[in-house]
């Protein structure tokens, strides 16, 4: 968590089943993916111009996908930002533990699918961001 940097994440390029009569994207636990997927949740109906996100996780490794629509994901390990663009439903950006991450700039209409490694703890989020940084800086990098 206090290592983890915004480079260890990435587009992870899912494969894309063409078809006349509409395509098909599979997810695979470990395969695809380098976590076994133990929760699903998605995101739907966000009012314009709404944030989500806006906390960092302890333990938990995510796969976030944008099966319609789009948004931006926007991620901070205390040192380095980068922001994504999601915009592909046959795309997914794979995000570790320790990285602060906000979601902006929904569509509409849009839905973020969320393949999760963990069940929901709460005591696994850091929803403070001074507590988050002082958690990544007072440790050795
Ligand atoms: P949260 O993860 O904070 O939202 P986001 O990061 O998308 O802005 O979740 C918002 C609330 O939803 C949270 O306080 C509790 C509930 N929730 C669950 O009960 N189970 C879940 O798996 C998730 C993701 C959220």
């Amino acid at each position: 968590m206090k290592n983890s940097r915004v480079y260890d994440c990435s587009i992870i390029e899912l494969d894309k089943h063409h078809h006349e009569k509409g395509n098909i994207t599979v997810i695979e636990n470990r395969n695809t993916i380098p976590f076994e997927t133990k929760r699903i949740y998605y995101l739907y109906d966000v009012p314009g111009g709404e944030s989500r996100g806006g906390h960092a996780h302890k333990e938990l490794s995510q796969l976030i996908v944008a099966v319609s629509g789009s948004f931006s994901v926007t991620l901070d390990d205390g040192v380095v930002k980068r922001t994504f663009l999601l915009n592909r439903p046959y795309q997914g950006l794979y995000i570790i533990p320790g990285i602060w991450r906000t979601l902006d700039d929904f569509s509409s209409g849009s839905v973020c699918l969320v393949l999760a490694s963990h069940p929901y703890y709460e005591e696994d989020y850091i929803r403070d961001y001074n507590e988050f940084l002082s958690c990544k800086l007072t440790k050795k990098r």
